[in-house]
């Protein structure tokens, strides 16, 4: 069988170790400093272990980490726009030496992976916060949590995995990159449209849905995050049964759902980069990127964090380096008068067009 290609070209990774090396790993960490992983670390590290973040092989180094604030790039030069770190309080840092090799564990104590720490460092949160979310305002989610969540040191290095995290919800829905490409090739589905959710769904979605489906000749797939979204978010319980409805009304065998535990930071145009690099390793050919793409909305002085298109044209400007096409999502509104949903920049002198924002829902 030939290797599933990541978005980078290289194969796509696994970083679970199985057999010898995985009994090995798994004695080794009952004599390592072990650290508890986060809500957040856990996310990143389900998508870092079954090769979701390829072509990441571990919690970012330091040389990776600058080059991805100051390029959007690994220093290997491949795309990655988005940090990846683990970060530590001050009384572990000081607990590991550079080349220690530490054990990470879920809430419970299981152990998800060990690492061999290669990297340690203080990272310039608010260098981070302005490069990565364009802002250091605490009202906006990304930057409340680094600055007032994540440890103060990062850790760096590689890692392999012990046991996958666990879950016990919906799991007919959940995948990985590589059973959800067996997934689409069983089913003879080629062309696969990801659309990035983390609020219930409605009219105005499937309408657009329904027309890039369309006009691209592509299958669909609810991807929702299910990680971490913005908080006060709808939970992903009720969110998934309204998926499942809402999937009702799409032809059979052209729409799907699946869910991917996406710690998601609400970064706007770097986020909506790094979505679609990862949806390219999910298998996707398409992937929507609508107005204002993982933007937290407005900010606490009454005006919007990302101008609403500003997602859209940074990730079009990369389109001729990505395999998966860019479909820059028109936002739809409802005009009473015609009693339809149109585009935002086809409404007619004196038609209100109406709509309903995901926190509204
Ligand atoms: S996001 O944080 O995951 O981007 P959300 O779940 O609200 O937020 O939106 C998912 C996608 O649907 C985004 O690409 C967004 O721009 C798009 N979208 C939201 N409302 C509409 C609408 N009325 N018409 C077209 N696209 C929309």
């Amino acid at each position: 069988m030939t290797p599933f290609q990541s978005a980078h070209g290289g194969e796509l990774l696994n970083l679970y170790l199985q057999g010898e090396p995985l009994l090995e790993a798994k004695e080794n960490a009952k004599h390592t400093a072990s650290w508890d992983l986060s809500k957040r670390q856990l996310c990143d590290i389900e998508l870092l272990l079954n090769g979701a973040f390829s072509p990441l092989d571990g919690f970012l180094t330091k040389a990776d980490y600058d080059s991805v604030l100051a390029n959007m790039r690994l220093a290997s030069g491949a795309l990655w726009p988005m940090p990846i770190n683990l970060d530590v309080d001050e009384k572990f840092a000081a607990l590991v030496e550079l080349g220690d090799e530490i054990c990470l564990r879920d809430q419970e104590g299981v152990v998800i992976a060990n690492m061999q720490v290669s990297d340690k460092w203080k990272p310039n949160k608010t260098l981070e916060a302005q490069v990565v979310f364009g802002c250091e305002d605490d009202s906006h989610p990304g930057v409340h949590y680094l600055q007032n969540e994540a440890g103060s040191v990062y850790l760096g290095g590689k890692i392999v995995g012990v046991t996958p995290p666990l879950h016990y919800d919906f799991v007919d829905y959940r995948h990985d990159p590589r059973s959800l490409r067996e997934n689409f090739a069983a089913r003879g589905w080629q062309r696969v449209i990801a659309f990035q959710t983390r609020n219930p769904v409605h009219r105005a979605h499937v309408i657009m849905t329904k027309r890039l489906m369309a006009e691209h000749q592509a299958q669909f797939v609810i991807h929702t995050a299910v990680g971490l979204t913005k908080p006060g978010d709808l939970d992903h319980f009720s969110r998934v049964r309204c998926y499942k409805r809402v999937l009702e009304h799409y032809p059979s065998n052209t729409a799907d759902l699946s869910l991917i535990q996406l710690g998601m930071r609400m970064a706007g145009p770097r986020e909506a980069l790094w979505q679609a690099i990862i949806r390219q390793n999910f298998g996707f050919t398409h992937f929507i990127v609508g107005r204002d793409h993982a933007g937290p909305g407005r900010n606490n002085r009454g005006g919007n964090f990302y101008d609403v298109e500003a997602a859209q044209k940074l990730v079009m400007s990369f389109q001729s380096e990505l395999k998966i096409q860019i479909l820059a999502a028109p936002f739809l509104r409802y005009v009473e008068q015609r009693g339809e949903f149109c585009e935002e920049s086809q409404l007619l002198a004196g038609e209100q067009g109406l709509y309903i924002s995901g926190a509204e829902l």
